[in-house]
């Protein structure tokens, strides 16, 4: 039986107990659901990517209540400081180097000398993090490989059976994951692009390395097969063809098509992203055709799923 409960302080303070007791519970944060386990804990984390399907290659962000919780896991100096005090709390990952030693599980860090740490802005999320009072590591609380869930409901649907609290915070209102960026180099890198736009990061940071995209990846998540939809999906589509669903995007499009902003704003879309390929994502559909989504600001991380998706 999975408890679906509202944020409030006696359901916080009973999440924050089970993921103390090595449980799992799923929380909201502004970009997507997490699935959170007690970082420091083996078996915990190990639960986390079994409720996933989760390969062991890849590693989990760890989250925390306030910045200065870092300090604890990793270091955090330099751009990574001037990102920190940017964005912080907010939709923005660093890939740091792990201190050594450091508290929280290998298995978190899929065994690399690095840790991804993030200070999400949620309210709930704050608050249970705040009241469990250890790193939690919570990777999108989605089946590896599918798309991620901006609502309670989304997760109940599939990984329901795992979880045993669900804290339900309402939609997600920025929609998209966290933009990741490592800071190991001499240059900040970008390795997934995010609710942050890449732009907003590089007006503090300058000029960000981009993955060249030949290589392999950087970020061993971002292997192109993921966030797939069960349909296959067309992107840059001026129409639907037979069978197909269209999501449309702006003010020049069908009426009647679910539309992820009508006026064309990209935060809109960003925020509708998700639940939208997932209401389409049906058996009555042979597939779902998207408009084109202009490549700037939160459009970068929307055609970066989208590519993913159609890659699938
Ligand atoms: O918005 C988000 O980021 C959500 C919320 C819950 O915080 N979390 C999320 O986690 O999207 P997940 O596990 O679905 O994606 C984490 C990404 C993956 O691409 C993973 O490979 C990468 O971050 N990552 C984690 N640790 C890393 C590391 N040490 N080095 C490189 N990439 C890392
Ligand atoms: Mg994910």
């Amino acid at each position: 039986m999975t408890d679906i409960l509202a944020p409030t302080p006696e359901a916080i303070t009973e999440a924050a107990r089970h993921i103390l007791d090595g449980g799992l519970v799923a929380f909201p944060t502004e970009t997507v659901y997490g699935l959170g386990a007690d970082a420091t804990n083996d078996e915990a984390v190990a639960a986390v990517f079994a409720a996933k399907g989760r390969p062991a290659f890849n590693p989990l962000i760890v989250h925390f209540a306030e910045a200065a919780g870092v300090a604890d896991v990793a270091t955090l100096d330099g751009p990574a400081a001037e990102l920190a005090g940017a964005f912080w709390p907010g939709a923005l990952t660093l890939v740091l180097p792990r201190r050594d030693p450091c508290p929280v599980s290998l298995l978190a860090s899929a065994g690399l000398d690095t840790i991804a740490v993030r200070v999400p802005h949620h309210r709930a999320a704050h608050d249970l993090l705040a009241a469990a009072g250890c790193p939690v590591a919570a990777p999108s609380a989605n089946p590896s490989g599918r798309v991620s869930p901006t609502t309670a409901a989304h997760v109940a649907e599939a990984l329901g059976a795992a979880v045993r609290v669900i804290i339900d915070g309402g939609p997600c209102r920025v929609g998209l994951e966290s933009t990741v960026i490592e800071l190991t180099g001499t240059i900040p890198r970008l390795l997934r692009p995010g609710g942050i736009p890449a732009e907003d990061i590089e007006a503090v940071v300058g000029p960000l390395a981009r993955p060249d995209p030949g290589a392999a990846p950087a970020s061993p998540g971002m292997g192109t097969r993921h966030y797939a939809p069960g349909r296959p999906l067309r992107m840059n589509a001026a129409s639907a063809g037979a069978g197909e669903a269209l999501l449309a995007f702006g003010p020049d499009a069908p009426e009647g098509a679910p539309n992820l902003s009508p006026t064309g704003n990209l935060e809109e879309a960003a925020a509708n992203f998700f639940a939208m390929i997932r209401a389409l994502d049906t058996p009555d559909n042979r597939g779902i055709a998207v408009m084109p989504i202009p490549d700037s600001g939160l459009g970068r991380a929307i055609n970066d799923r989208l590519r993913r998706a159609a890659s699938a």
